[in-house]
């Protein structure tokens, strides 16, 4: 080799090397164009899966709000920022009702485990990525505002099995949208139905009830088995989404959990000036948290999430204290 062509190859090389960065396109969202095992009613299914991947990674799920999509989720949220900062891939689903791009969580289909409806394509998303990335079974989450916190209510209830924990801002209680319990229309059945009474805070029901709402989601799971833990946000001076929702999730999660329907413990000003944080019971296993003076437009705060759903831990080995709070499933 002469010293030229010795010199030309040393360039060419270093060429190549400069070019490396910029054909390494960053991580961005990926539209996920597969058939799905069971995506009854063709929910749309991006993913974002960040360039730094943590080993056997969580899995977030974010559902929309109403009138969203999937990519406005992507880009109007924090979600693939702290995904990018924390290593676990985030799920972006796409309701399939084009009408008003709202989730189902009125019809039977949707409300029920395996029902068939929008949750059932959804958790065969989660159930997809858990295989095709290797990621952690036992810290899967949900999180979502307003039709997305209502979805986050559905799955959390439906597929106790599934997630891990759940963190809803400005939703509603699992049935509380139902077409039949507080319209009263039974026949026919409306998918993605706008439960108006709901919406006003009128479905008022007894722990009881809400008890058997959940449970009727999916019968054949043990009324004593393991369920995921919830969190609830939601403003008092919601306009959409009345505050009173606020108080039928508290008592339908404390009642399905078996905790005191009065909070435990109460801190002021927690995590913003004027917002009251509740606990109930001693596990930190149900938490609500009142937004003082603040509309449907909830500020998500990225700290509560993090601490929720402990994204910041990055333990590498399965069974290691990572979501200490979880059931451990291989
Ligand atoms: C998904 O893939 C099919 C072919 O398998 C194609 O016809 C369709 O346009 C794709 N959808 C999108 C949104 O890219
Ligand atoms: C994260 O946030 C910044 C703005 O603070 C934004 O420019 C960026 O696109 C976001 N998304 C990701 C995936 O990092
Ligand atoms: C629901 O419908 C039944 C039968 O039509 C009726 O008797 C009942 O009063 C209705 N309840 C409400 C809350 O409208
Ligand atoms: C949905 O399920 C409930 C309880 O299982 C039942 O009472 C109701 O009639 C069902 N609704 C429809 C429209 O089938
Ligand atoms: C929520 O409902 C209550 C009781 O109906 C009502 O007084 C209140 O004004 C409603 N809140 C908003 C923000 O509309
Ligand atoms: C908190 O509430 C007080 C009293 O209503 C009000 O003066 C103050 O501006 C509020 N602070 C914030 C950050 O909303
Ligand atoms: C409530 O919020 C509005 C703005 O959304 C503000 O104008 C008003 O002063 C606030 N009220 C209190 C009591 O903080
Ligand atoms: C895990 O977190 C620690 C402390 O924040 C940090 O020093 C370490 O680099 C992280 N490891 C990975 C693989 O992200």
């Amino acid at each position: 080799m002469t010293l030229l062509s010795s010199v030309r190859t040393t360039l060419v090389w270093l060429l190549v090397a400069l070019c490396l960065p910029s054909t390494t396109a960053a991580a961005s969202l990926e539209l996920v164009n597969i058939t799905l095992a069971n995506n009854p009613t063709n929910v749309g299914f991006y993913i974002y899966v960040p360039d730094a991947l943590a080993p056997n990674p969580a899995i977030v799920v974010y559902p929309h709000w109403c009138h969203g999509d999937a990519p406005t989720a992507y880009m109007d949220s924090s979600i693939a920022n702290l995904s990018s900062e924390y290593g676990f891939i985030a799920i972006y689903p796409d309701s399939p009702n084009t009408v008003d791009k709202c989730w189902d969580v009125a019809s039977n289909a949707s409300l029920r485990h395996n029902g068939g409806g929008d949750s059932t394509g959804i958790v065969s998303m989660v159930q997809w990525t858990l295989a095709h990335y290797h990621a952690d079974a036992s810290r899967v989450f949900v999180t979502g505002v307003s039709s997305g916190a209502m979805m986050t209510n559905v799955l959390v209830g439906a597929y106790p099995e599934v997630f891990a924990a759940g963190s809803a801002w400005a939703g509603v209680a699992l049935g509380c949208f139902a077409q039949d319990i507080a319209a009263n229309v039974t026949q026919p059945e409306v998918v993605d139905y706008w439960n108006a009474a709901c919406a006003a805070g009128q479905v008022r029901l007894s722990p009881a009830a809400w008890t058997r709402i959940v449970h009727e989601a999916y019968p054949a799971y043990p009324a004593d088995g393991w369920r995921p833990k919830m969190q609830v946000l939601h403003g008092t001076a919601d306009e959409t989404l009345n505050y009173t929702n606020l108080g039928e999730e508290i008592k339908e999660w404390t009642a399905v959990l078996g905790l005191p329907g009065t909070p435990t413990r109460t801190q002021y000003h927690t995590p913003l000036a004027n917002w009251t944080k509740w606990t109930y019971g001693q596990d930190d296993w149900f938490e609500a948290y009142r937004a003082w003076n603040v509309t449907h437009n909830i500020p998500v705060q990225d700290s509560v999430l993090i601490e929720w759903f402990d994204l910041a831990c990055n333990a590498t080995v399965k069974g290691s204290e990572c979501f200490h709070w979880g059931q451990k499933r291989n």
